[in-house]
């Protein structure tokens, strides 16, 4: 309860009742403005904004509904609480009818007055919390927030483009890590259903029979155990979507329930018989070529077809290495706001190890690599020390990439020795181990450039 902060404005013009109201209600901890007319509360709501306003309807020349009728235009997150003459049931029920929040008919306790005041700004506090949590949804999977600009994305966001605002069934494909969760829920928010849920399961994660009973629910007495009869996610994903990763892990059985859904738009509980219309979008995603589990059986050809009517394949990141940068640039501007840590570059060197990096992980490993470093780094930049050593070690393995362009000796081996002492941590003794020369041929070559 925010009470304190919270701003009421009274209108009433007998003044014996508005001293009382102001009194009442500031002890309970609101900020209370007082008016007398219709007049004055309409030119103390244009100076200042309130959460509650609590209006007589009986007043002079303009009256309360005039005050409504003025608030719901200007200000129309306002509560409007409306005190009504005893048995004027008829203006109340036009009050709410025109937006007010509820009214209280006199004579009225003070304690009603109270509570119907905390109800409203109860209320008011959850429709900006929805509000808030639908605005940090779309911002989180606007395709601002999806990153790459290589012509694979490119052909990925044309298709999601093409399907976000249709029913049509998905197969997304892609390796771990490649974003396919992330396109799935950018798909659903970017289409009609995007206020109704965005419901995920894991397709490996449970075995046949559970996952049955999680998908399409369950009688009561179904099997040992079903105490209560329960909904399945397909009826809680009902007017959204419902995204199946590992779908290649489906068991045969639970692929025939899964291909009648896609045929019939009916779910049966287990266990039951009726028949539950269900209106649910299907959003596939394997890490697998499911051809290969089609051919040796483990697959219905039949739900393949129906799965497969828009696929999307996401390239794993080492085939969109231009990409990288991007990557690099937005995970660290969200790390380093998460951590307060004002890290924004990173160095050449370092960022040319991610780049030759293989990314076995994809984005995912790209990403809390990114987080890691931000963590661990004690600079303002992103050097080479700051990732993991496998890392380093994967590349430096890789055959040695010489420059371009053609240079005098003298230069190749000052960088090259640079480097050196960058990834031995600046340590002199071992750089001059693996360069194998003495410690002042080392400073001759640094000292050279
Ligand atoms: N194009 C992209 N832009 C921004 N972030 C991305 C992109 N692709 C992936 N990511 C990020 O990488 C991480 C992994 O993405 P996601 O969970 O969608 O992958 P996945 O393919 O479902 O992986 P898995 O198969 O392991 O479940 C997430 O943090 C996601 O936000
Ligand atoms: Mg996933």
């Amino acid at each position: 309860m925010e009470q304190t902060s919270a701003r009421l404005l009274i209108v009433d013009d007998d003044p014996v009742a508005l001293d009382l109201l102001r009194e009442v209600l500031s002890k309970e901890g609101y900020e209370v403005v007082s008016a007398m007319s219709a007049e004055e509360a309409i030119s103390r709501g244009i100076e200042n904004f309130f959460d509650v306003i609590i209006t007589d309807v009986r007043m002079g020349e303009k009256d309360g509904m005039d005050v409504l009728r003025s608030f719901k235009k200007t200000s129309p997150e306002t509560a409007i609480i409306m005190i009504t003459a005893f048995g004027s049931i008829d203006t109340a029920i036009e009050a709410i009818r025109e937006g007010a929040f509820d009214y209280i008919s006199k004579p009225f306790k003070l304690e009603e007055i109270k509570i119907t005041v905390r109800r409203a700004l109860e209320q008011r506090r959850l429709l900006r919390e929805n509000q808030y949590y639908r605005q940090e949804l779309l911002e989180k999977y606007h395709s601002n927030n999806v990153i790459g600009r290589t012509p694979q994305m490119l052909q990925v966001y044309k298709t999601i483009a093409r399907v976000a605002d249709t029913k049509s069934t998905l197969l997304l494909y892609g390796e771990r890590g490649t974003g396919k969760e992330l396109i799935a829920r950018n798909i659903h928010y970017n289409s009609r259903r995007s206020d109704r849920p965005f419901v995920t399961v894991d397709c490996a994660s449970l075995v046949e029979t559970l996952m049955e009973s999680e998908l399409f629910g369950h009688v009561r007495g179904a099997f040992t155990g079903a105490l209560q009869a329960k909904r399945g996610l397909f009826e809680e994903a009902d007017g959204g979507a419902l995204f199946l990763d590992e779908v290649g892990n489906l068991s045969l059985s639970t692929q025939a329930k899964l291909l009648r859904f896609l045929q019939e738009y009916e779910i049966k509980r287990v266990g039951g018989t009726e028949n539950i219309k269900v209106d649910v979008r299907v959003i596939a995603a394997t890490n697998q070529f499911l051809e290969p589990l089609v051919k040796s059986g483990n697959f219905r050809e039949d739900l393949f077809d129906r799965l497969n009517v828009v696929s999307i394949t996401l390239p794993p990141l080492r085939e969109r290495k231009e990409d990288i940068p991007l990557f690099v640039i937005h995970f660290l501007q969200k790390s380093s706001e998460e951590n307060r840590k004002p890290i924004s570059h990173i160095s050449p060197e370092a960022l040319d190890i991610l780049t030759q990096y293989s990314w076995p992980g994809n984005v995912r490993e790209l990403r809390h690599t990114i987080e890691r470093a931000v963590v661990l780094s004690t600079q303002p930049i992103i050097l080479p020390e700051d990732l993991p050593k496998k890392m380093l070690e994967e590349v430096k393995g890789k055959e040695i990439q010489f420059p371009e362009e053609l240079l005098p000796l003298r230069e190749v081996e000052r960088s090259y020795v640079l480097k050196v002492l960058r990834e031995t941590k600046g340590n002199k003794k071992k750089a001059s181990e693996i360069l194998g020369i003495d410690r002042t041929t080392l400073y001759r070559i640094l000292e050279k450039g």
